[in-house]
């Protein structure tokens, strides 16, 4: 059993934090969700922190006794493209300031989200495997790969227990997604319920590895509480439940709403998907820590449908 840490979660505003200070709540001491935007509502023990400011960052860890930190604050593909530097400081330098104060303060663990946004047009797209070619073509995709091969750095050269998931498109109902190029998959969900159409800005054959909300609250979880001798991937481990195309999640959509209809308008955003694999190998997850998914699309599409209707 872990001990019980206090934990600051950064970018808990978004589509992950939103959702995995709760999961958090369960299993910690105290969480301390931070943001740069204050939150809509007044949240438990919330603290307003831009990721830039090391200095507060410091402070924070200091006054609040943190012993782990979910660094979630990233810009995502999408808008990172839009303000490349930007993306560039908020996604690594803000991975160095965790990481060294991970070692400085010798916290518990840290966790450092990646992305399959890793990879790109040289390596395998289907069943990407754990140890491929990774040459992204975007700048979140770059600042992932650095931000991936400086987890390992310092897990290697100043024993920090740093753990990372390549998470692939998260799907939830229960906040927008953030900017990113798999942000299709929730607002098809919306509009269907809303309009009865949508128009999608990703090809109808483009397949993207996808994992709806729960799953990736759970894989979060579970990895933070695996032994840490079990885990030989320090980078970050791929992980992955279902891939499907626009057309595929329409036709699931279809079998709730028959009226249903979808053009597709590609613009920017189909150029960054056809860079990223179809499908991935999340084999060394599913060894190591004993990952398993529980939603597949048909189902995935069920419960946001009946959650959405129900908003
Ligand atoms: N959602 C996905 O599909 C997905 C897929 C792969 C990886 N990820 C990764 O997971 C993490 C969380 O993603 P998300 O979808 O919740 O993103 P999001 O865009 O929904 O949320 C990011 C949060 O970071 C905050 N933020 C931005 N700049 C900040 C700054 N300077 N200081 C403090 N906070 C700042 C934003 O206000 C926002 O609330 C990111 O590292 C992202 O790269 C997400």
């Amino acid at each position: 059993m872990n001990k019980r840490a206090n934990v600051l979660v950064t970018g808990a505003g978004g589509q992950i934090g939103s959702e995995l200070v709760a999961a958090l709540r369960e299993v910690n001491n105290i969480v301390y969700p931070s943001d740069i935007r204050a939150p809509e509502n007044p949240q438990e023990h919330f603290l307003q922190l831009d990721v830039l400011d090391k200095e507060r960052m410091r402070e924070i860890v200091i006054e609040y006794e943190i012993e782990e930190i979910f660094h979630l604050a990233a810009i995502l593909s999408a808008k990172g493209e839009e303000n490349p530097m930007l993306a560039w400081r908020v996604n690594l330098e803000s991975v160095l300031t965790v990481l060294e104060l991970a070692a400085e303060f010798k916290l518990f663990k840290v966790f450092i989200p990646s992305s399959i946004a890793v990879f790109g047009l040289g390596t395998p797209k289907d069943n990407t495997p754990q140890n491929t070619i990774t040459a992204p073509d975007t700048v979140y995709g770059i600042t992932k790969l650095a931000g991936e091969r400086w987890c390992n750095y310092y897990y290697n050269k100043k024993g920090v227990d740093v753990r990372s998931l390549r998470y692939p498109g998260l799907v939830g109902y229960k906040t927008l997604p953030g900017g990113g190029t798999t942000d299709y998959a929730v607002d098809i969900y919306h509009k269907a319920l809303k309009d009865g159409h949508y128009d999608c800005y990703i090809s109808k054959d483009v397949a993207m590895p996808m994992m709806y909300m729960p799953d990736a609250i759970r894989a979060t979880v579970e990895l933070l509480q695996a032994p840490p001798d079990n885990l030989t991937v320090r980078s970050s481990y791929n992980l992955s439940a279902m891939s499907f195309t626009p057309e595929q999640i329409a036709a699931s959509i279809k079998k709730h709403i028959p009226t249903f209809t979808i053009d597709y308008k590609p613009d920017f955003r189909d150029d960054i998907a056809r860079t990223w694999p179809s499908s991935i190998d999340d084999s060394a997850a599913r060894r190591e820590w004993n990952w398993r998914h529980e939603y597949d699309l048909d189902k995935m599409t069920e419960d946001m449908l009946m959650n959405l209707e129900g908003v």
